[in-house]
């Protein structure tokens, strides 16, 4: 592929669409910005539909072209309505961006109990597995297209006390390995973006520096990450598509 779909152009026709799916204030609507500048028209998923239908306001006023397409993605049985939705409304998905989270705590390993892990175990493997296979076709049969997917440190590295996530995107980690090996050479790039950063103007950031919360972090060790600069390093992922799994801050 030397001429992916993923570059822009400046003559107001779209060049395609991503699907940001987990659309929040830190890098989900940072990600729709950066992309929709580029000329990708935007279609942003999360369960707050007044949230998200301001960000799609936000962005048309931007001249972005935006909708808010509401979903509860732990509920892997939506992806095909959802994704049906996106695309009756404006075709193909061209890019998946995939980075929900939500502000609650970590949870200790010896805590952790199958129950409470079955809805992580959907958001974060179950649910993209889906996404995949419903955009997949499509992909294949156009030779380009890119999956893009935003972890915490602890998809990389367990941490004691910090699990919950952890084990949810670790196996998610694994399965997005064996994907981006399988279709690199088809045009289709599978990335992961593993941050190990506070994300400024992100829910979780607001939460862990409001001091109302005990976390027991040393939040000092943490270095804070402006969500533009982890949305360039996304569309530059999506342009280059040189590597697998990418870091930050970079190791
Ligand atoms: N925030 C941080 O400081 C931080 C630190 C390290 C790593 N990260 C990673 O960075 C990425 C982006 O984080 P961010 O905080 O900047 O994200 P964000 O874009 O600010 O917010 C993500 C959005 O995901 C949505 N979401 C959560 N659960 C969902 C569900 N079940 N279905 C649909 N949408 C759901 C939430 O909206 P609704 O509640 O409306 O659904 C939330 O606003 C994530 O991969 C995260 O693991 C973040």
């Amino acid at each position: 592929m030397t001429d992916p779909v993923v570059q822009g152009n400046d003559c107001g026709v779209p060049v395609g669409l991503i699907a940001v799916c987990g659309a929040g204030t830190g890098l989900g609507v940072s990600v729709a910005r950066r992309f929709g500048r580029e000329g990708y028209r935007v279609a942003l998923v999360a369960r707050r539909e007044q949230q998200i239908n301001d960000f799609a306001e936000t962005l048309t006023a931007e001249g972005i072209e935006a909708a808010a397409f509401p979903a509860d993605l732990r509920d892997t049985a939506t992806v095909p309505a959802l994704v049906a939705a996106i695309t009756d409304r404006w075709g193909r998905i061209d890019v998946v961006e995939y980075a929900p989270i939500t502000t609650e705590l970590f949870t200790p390993a010896a805590e952790l109990t199958a129950a409470g892990l079955a809805p992580l175990i959907s958001l974060y493997l179950y649910t993209p597995v889906e996404l995949v296979r419903a955009v997949l076709p499509g992909m294949l049969e156009r030779g380009d297209g890119a999956i893009l997917v935003g972890h915490g440190a602890t998809a990389a590295q367990p941490i004691p006390f910090r699990s919950g996530v952890g084990p949810a995107m670790a196996a998610a980690r694994n399965y997005l390995g064996s994907l981006h090996g399988e279709l690199a050479d088809k045009g289709i790039h599978v990335g992961t973006l593993t941050i190990a950063a506070l994300i400024a103007g992100s829910a979780g950031h607001r939460m862990l520096t409001s001091g109302e919360v005990e976390t027991g972090m040393d939040l000092s060790r943490i270095p804070t990450v402006d969500p533009g600069d982890l949305a360039d390093q996304l569309w530059t992922m999506t342009g280059k598509r040189d590597q697998f799994e990418h870091f930050c801050p970079q190791r």
